[in-house]
């Protein structure tokens, strides 16, 4: 299972949690990994983590004030990105763009929807991964994977229906271990999650909870 801990914009330490992710990677068969906000990569890529962007925009170098660019994130560190996050959600083109600009600076993708229905025309674009995440489910604790399986089975079918190869991931509300093993149970090959890490008092414990089963 791939487990990608996604800061946000949580006032945690990102170099205290990507630490403490990677000493977890260290210690399990899982593949765990950190998406700190930009300005955070390269301190969080210094730890040895994995680390991931959580954002691209669909843009070259030039005239782009304000912009994140791909090849910019890998510099610092990223070896992959998030893509049309629902905190940052793109029209279909610029997902399209988004994810050729990722290509071409050899950073990994995970392209994100909302819903099932979504996640076809998400594959479709030829990222590595697909991600599905309830916008309800966000940041409330109450797992996707266990809430409403259906919502993660119809994902993969819907993702494999357009490329075989295609990783699919799932998230909102994920926290624990059991929560881990229900996506993978419904045939998810990882999970995206946030605030049950960035928000924990212990977020090394969280983590060695969310892998203990595995
Ligand atoms: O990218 C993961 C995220 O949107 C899920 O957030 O706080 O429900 O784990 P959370």
């Amino acid at each position: 299972m791939f487990i990608l801990v996604n800061l946000k914009t949580y006032p945690c330490d990102p170099v205290a949690v990507a630490e403490a992710v990677r000493d977890v990677d260290d210690r399990t068969d899982a593949r765990l990994a950190v998406a700190p906000q930009a300005a955070h990569i390269a301190r969080v890529a210094d730890t040895g983590v994995e680390t991931w962007s959580q954002h691209v925009d669909p843009i070259d170098h030039g005239s782009n004030t304000g912009h994140t660019l791909a090849e910019s994130v890998a510099d610092a560190g990223a070896v992959g990105t998030l893509v049309n996050h629902s905190e940052q959600r793109l029209k279909l083109a610029d997902v399209d763009g988004a994810v050729d600009a990722a290509q071409r600076a050899d950073l990994e993708t995970i392209v994100c929807a909302n819903n099932p229905e979504q996640i076809g025309a998400a594959a479709a674009l030829g990222p590595d991964a697909v991600a599905v995440e309830p916008p309800a489910l966000i940041g409330t604790g109450t797992p996707v994977s266990q809430a409403d399986p259906d919502v993660v089975e119809d994902a993969v079918d819907a993702a494999r229906a357009v490329d075989s190869d295609v990783s699919v991931l799932c998230g909102a509300g994920i926290s624990t271990g059991e929560d881990v093993v229900a996506a993978a149970d419904l045939g998810a090959d990882g999970v995206l999650l946030a605030s049950g890490v960035a928000k924990a008092d212990d977020p090394a414990a969280a983590l060695e909870d969310l892998v203990e089963p595995l």
